[in-house]
């Protein structure tokens, strides 16, 4: 990752003893894409829809989890980038709940593609791919 990642010497905190690891997808992710560009509203404190996208154990926070504000919708489906809740609020114009995220902001097809990646990232029983 220090090959895509500047400023390698600043790891991130361990997370909660109580949450499992993140993946290393998942800690890229959060930094590059969900630090600047979400977790403004998406803080650890008093987060919007009580959705913390800034601490760590993220996957434990978002996986096979339901949205608060939304019913039936479920955040992240491991390797199921289009059924995910997440990824569906930053392309649907609008989403089936609420504003597109983040709001008043639109994300590069590039960053809509690393989430994509990162969520399919997450089935760990799928055979690896390479490009997709
Ligand atoms: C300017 C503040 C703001 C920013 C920036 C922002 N959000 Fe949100 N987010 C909100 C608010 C307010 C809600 C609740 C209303 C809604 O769903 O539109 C929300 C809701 C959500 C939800 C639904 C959560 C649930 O459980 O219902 C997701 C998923 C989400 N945001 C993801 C993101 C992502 C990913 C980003 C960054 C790419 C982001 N948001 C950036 C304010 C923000």
């Amino acid at each position: 990752m220090c090959a895509i990642v500047s400023g390698c010497s600043d790891a991130p905190a361990a997370p909660p003893s109580d949450s499992p690891p993140d993946s290393e997808a998942t800690t890229w992710i959060q930094t590059n894409l969900l630090h600047p560009q979400c977790a403004q509203c998406h803080w650890k404190v008093d987060p919007s829809a009580k959705l913390d996208l800034y601490s760590p154990g993220l996957e434990a926070r978002v996986v096979g989890r339901g949205a608060s504000e939304c019913s039936n919708a479920i955040l992240v489906v491991p390797g199921n980038p289009d059924g995910s809740y997440l990824l569906r609020k930053i392309v649907d114009m609008p989403p089936r709940c609420g504003s597109r995220m983040p709001i008043g902001q639109n994300l590069s097809e590039e960053w809509v593609q690393w989430v994509r990646d990162w969520i399919a990232s997450l089935d760990h029983t799928a055979p690896s791919q390479e490009g997709g």
